[in-house]
């Protein structure tokens, strides 16, 4: 196995052949576009944490659901800011909540486009954080309830899939039990299954409004330092009923995602999250990154390093380029 018999070089002189030896693929099917729901009407406010994102009312939300679905875009997943926050995350699990009325919006003009729920309280409770609060601690048990109470509110609107995003111990369970006790056995349950506390939300903090008002997510969310520990998170998900599995961040979490992967034979998800986005458009914005380049690059790492779907921001830029 020695040169100069072998030359890799020689499978990498044409185009042609560059693509015949390809590994690894990128397509529209693989993203997931995550868009935010706020109240009001014709609202298209920019985030400016976030270059080219935007807080979007129930009408333009549907209109961008369209686009995306005309781009081949398979899947969206919903947030939502509420008009009142409060310490129940009661507008979370209202009928009449924001992403309750988007899902039922979009199904009305694009039913094919899946939809999935972000479920937590943190964009919803007047704290920030994503559970109960008693004398300052962030309560486990107690969220679970009105945690299954939003996924089930999503389910009834029409949402497709619902995504836990809370990190609190057994709300897998707890919403496979809600939905399937109530005629919902067919939904499944995307879960935030390696969830760390990462600094990388910062901007999705902005956007979704949801900055914790004191402390931070270090009592529910993973310990950045940990590799084991995610394959803990992600048995536990699997074994109370999770049919997907996310890791979340991404970029900096590839070894993650490569484990997951290996380690168990469920579809698994990678969060390219906001930060993530951010620095890519900074950069560009600077003029010190090719931007298509740079994004394309990033996106295909995910699917080489095993993540079979992929949330985005750059969901539409990347499905337009895929189009080209
Ligand atoms: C809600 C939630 C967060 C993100 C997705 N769902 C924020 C957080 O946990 O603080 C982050 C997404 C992103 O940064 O793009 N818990």
């Amino acid at each position: 196995m020695a040169f100069p018999i072998h030359r890799p070089r020689r499978l990498r002189t044409t185009d042609a052949l560059r693509k015949m030896v390809r590994e690894t693929t990128l397509s529209p099917d693989d993203l997931i576009y995550p868009l935010f729901v706020t109240f009001g009407k014709g609202v298209k406010k920019k985030i400016s944490s976030m270059p080219g994102c935007f807080q979007m009312s129930v009408d333009n939300i549907v209109k961008e659901s369209e686009k995306a679905y005309k781009l081949g875009i398979p899947a969206i997943i919903l947030f939502g800011i509420p008009e009142h926050k409060d310490s129940r995350a009661s507008e979370a699990y209202s009928p009449k909540g924001v992403v309750q009325q988007a899902i039922k919006a979009i199904k009305n003009k694009v039913p094919e486009l899946i939809i999935i729920t972000d479920v937590c309280l943190c964009e919803y409770t007047d704290h920030g954080h994503c559970g109960i609060i008693k004398k300052g601690k962030i309560l486990n048990d107690p969220t679970l309830e009105l945690l299954a109470k939003e996924a089930l509110s999503h389910a009834k609107a029409g949402a497709d899939i619902v995504g836990p995003s809370d990190m609190m111990d057994g709300r897998v369970a707890a919403i496979r039990n809600v939905l399937d006790s109530s005629g919902y056995e067919e939904i499944p349950i995307i879960s935030y299954a390696a969830k760390y506390s990462s600094a990388f939300y910062g901007p999705f903090r902005e956007a979704a409004e949801s900055t914790p008002s004191f402390g931070d997510r270090r009592s529910y969310q993973m310990d950045p330092a940990n590799r084991r520990e995610a394959m803990k998170e992600v048995t536990l998900d699997i074994d109370e009923g999770a049919d997907i599995v996310m890791v979340k961040p991404a970029l900096s979490y590839m070894d993650i995602i490569s484990d997951v992967k290996e380690s168990f034979d469920l579809p698994v998800a990678a969060y390219n999250v906001s930060g993530e986005y951010s620095m890519v458009k900074a950069a560009a914005k600077a003029g010190w990154i090719d931007e298509t380049k740079v994004m394309m690059e990033i996106l295909m790492s995910f699917k080489r390093a095993g993540a079979d779907m992929i949330l985005t921001y750059h969901a539409m830029d990347a499905a337009e380029e895929l189009n080209k």
